[in-house]
Formats: structure tokens, C-alpha cells, sequence
């Protein structure tokens, strides 16, 4: 069976990729990741605070030194502030692509476009397969509006893709006004890639502690049902592949997200909540579902139950909930008791 699948270009073995989690940070995990099958990687994301915090303490550090040595301002160019940048970061990137064949992403996280992004040269220079832009940013300024909020996106595109040649995948949260006209305006701005979707960390209350608790609470199956529906929409209307990225518990959230069109599927919480080795049962299962059904490729099966695909359009709609309330036997007063 063929299960081969292009995503960013890159040529990958089958659909099943990890995420960005501190689990991709560790070399180890890598290659134990790659042994069990996994079709490509993410590494955790580096974050634009982490960059400037480096930047700013190599400026301290440099202005120390041409204080002292006025004849080393030359010494230390403006473009080579970011020479000292998360150097540890760039390191991983390099071990990765030295010990493993499959492909190797990075992951930036900014909000902003300001200089960190020449960063996103030394990642390249670092030898990464490709860049996701992580746009995990929470606008908890009130003030903020929300064209402001898509705007940023699209800077942070185009910034980094001035600087870079890599394929570019840009991953997002769901919440916006309108999802599809933002990722189409990112797919025009040139993303090679829309990863749908970011799990937000939203905090809760300890109330033994009365303290805001900052606990990450792993994701579900139930959750694939948001990022199913908008990928399910966006199947053949943006050039950008689509990964899937949420609630992948098992083989079964693979085939789903499939079929409504996603090119990859990536996971992270089976493998926190399974170990590393669930990646292999995840590619087992998937290739026992395609097998027990005669499919020969996986792109036979991709995006067949797309919207575009499915010739009921309203099955991704509004028209869909009303009949679904109108179909509903216990009809609206069933919820009363339980109120
Ligand atoms: C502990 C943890 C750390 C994560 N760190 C990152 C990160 O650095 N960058 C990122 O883009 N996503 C990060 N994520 C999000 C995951 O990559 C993934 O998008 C999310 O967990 C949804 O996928 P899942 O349902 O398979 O868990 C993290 C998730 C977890 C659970």
C-alpha cells in the first residue's frame, strides 16, 4: 500500500508526524520517535521572548566589551547580534538533522515582526526541513481588534518569509471570526502550510490554593471535531497543505481528519499520555484500516469527505444543525430535566 504523502514539499513515508512538545526537545526521543515510525517531526518552539532576551543580553555584552575596546566596534557588527541567539536551540536542529533521515521542523512562536525574525535564517542555516510559525498569542489587550490580530499573523508571514527560502506552515488557533478568510489571505501571503489547530492553555482556579493554575490539561478525541469541520471546508480551496492536529488518540482520528482532506496528521498527547511507541501502534492501526478496506493509496481516500468533495454542502453548515435539532426525537424539552 501506498501511504506516501507530500507536505511542504517534503516527501514523507506516510501521514503520521509529532508535534511540537517539549518531547521533540530531547535527541533521544527523536530517534526513539523515528524508530517507531513517525513520518517526520516538530521540535518544540523557540519563542520570540526567549530570542530577544539572548539578543538583548549579547548587546549588554558587546557594549561591555567596545566600551573597553573602542577598535571592537567593528568587531561586533549590528546583523551578528543574533550570532548568539538560542544557540542551544540551533544545536538541536543540527543533532536532529545529523541522527535522523526523516524530516526535521522547527517551530518559531511570535506575535510580532520586529528583528527576531532574522532568526529564522540561522534555523534555516541550522539545516531545519522546514519552519512552523507557532502563532500561539493570547489578545488579552481589550483594545486589540480583531483585523489588528490577523494583521500580525500575515506580518510575521511575510517577515519570515523574507528572510527565508524554507517551506513555511503556519499554525493556528481556531479563534477567529472567520478562519477560512484568514487562512486564505496566509495562503496568498505564500504559508506552504496551515497546521489547524493550537490548543490554547487556558488557566483555571485552584481553590485550595486560590491560586490561578497553570496545569495543561491533554487533549481528547472529542476535540477533532472543530479542526475536522474547518479542514474539511478549506480542502481544495487554499494551494497550502493541511495538517491536522488535534485530539489524534488513535488510528480512527487519523482516517477521519483523512478524509475530510488533511494531508498529515500530527499528535502529541497520544504519545504524552502512551509513550513514544503508541506512534507505531497509531501507523499499525491506520495501515490495517486502509488495508482491510482495499485501499491502495492513501490519496485515494484523502479529502473524500471534504465539503467540496461531498456534494451535501450543508453538512458543514448551519443548515446541518437545524436539521439535526428537527431530527432529534427527544426534541428540546428532552434537555429540560436536566437542567
Ligand atoms: C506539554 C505540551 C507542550 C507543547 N508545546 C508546544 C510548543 O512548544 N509549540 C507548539 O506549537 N505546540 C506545542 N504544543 C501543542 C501541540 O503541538 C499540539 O498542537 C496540541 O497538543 C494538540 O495536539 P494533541 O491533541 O495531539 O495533543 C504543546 C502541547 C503540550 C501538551
Amino acid at each position: 500500500m501506498d501511504l506516501a504523502t507530500s507536505y511542504l514539499g517534503l516527501t514523507l513515508k506516510h501521514p503520521l508526524i509529532a508535534s511540537s512538545s517539549p518531547l521533540t526537545g530531547e535527541i533521544d526521543n527523536l530517534r526513539r520517535l523515528e524508530d517507531a515510525g513517525a513520518a517526520a517531526i516538530v521540535l518544540p518552539s523557540i519563542f520570540e521572548e526567549q530570542i530577544e532576551h539572548e539578543a538583548a543580553e549579547f548587546e549588554r555584552l558587546a557594549d561591555a566589551r567596545t566600551d573597553s575596546f573602542p577598535e571592537a566596534l567593528s568587531y561586533f557588527p549590528p546583523s551578528a547580534a543574533f550570532a548568539f541567539g538560542p544557540d542551544r536551540y540551533l544545536e538541536l536542529i543540527r543533532r536532529a538533522r545529523g541522527a535522523l533521515e526523516i524530516p526535521v521542523i522547527a517551530s518559531l512562536n511570535g506575535s510580532t515582526s520586529a528583528g527576531w525574525t532574522d532568526y529564522a535564517r540561522l534555523i534555516q542555516e541550522a539545516g531545519a526541513s522546514a519552519l512552523e510559525l507557532n502563532s500561539f498569542f493570547v489578545p488579552v489587550d481589550v483594545g486589540l481588534d480583531g483585523r489588528a490580530v490577523e494583521q500580525r499573523h500575515l506580518d510575521v508571514l511575510r517577515a519570515v518569509k523574507g528572510v527565508v527560502t524554507l517551506p513555511i506552515a503556519v499554525k493556528l488557533s481556531p479563534h477567529f471570526s472567520a478562519v477560512g478568510d484568514l487562512v486564505r489571505r496566509l495562503d496568498q501571503a505564500g504559508a506552504n502550510g496551515f497546521v489547524l489547530f493550537n490548543r490554547f492553555y487556558q488557566p483555571d482556579i485552584d481553590l485550595l490554593t486560590m491560586r490561578l493554575s497553570r496545569n495543561l490539561d491533554l487533549s481528547t478525541p472529542a476535540e477533532i471535531r472543530l479542526p475536522l469541520l474547518w479542514i474539511g471546508v478549506l480542502a481544495g480551496q487554499v494551494r497550502g497543505a493541511l495538517a491536522a492536529a488535534t485530539g489524534v488518540e488513535s488510528a480512527e482520528q487519523a482516517v477521519k481528519y483523512l478524509l475530510v482532506g488533511a494531508e498529515v496528521v500530527m499528535t502529541t498527547s497520544a504519545l504524552l499520555r502512551h509513550g513514544i511507541g503508541h506512534m507505531r501502534t497509531l501507523l499499525a492501526d491506520l495501515t490495517e484500516w486502509l488495508d482491510a478496506r482495499g485501499v491502495a493509496a492513501i490519496g485515494d481516500i484523502r479529502g473524500k469527505m471534504s465539503r467540496e468533495r461531498l456534494g451535501d454542502p450543508p453538512a458543514f453548515e448551519r443548515g446541518n444543525y437545524i436539521s439535526i435539532l428537527h431530527g432529534w426525537k427527544g426534541g428540546l424539552h428532552g434537555w429540560k430535566g436536566r437542567a
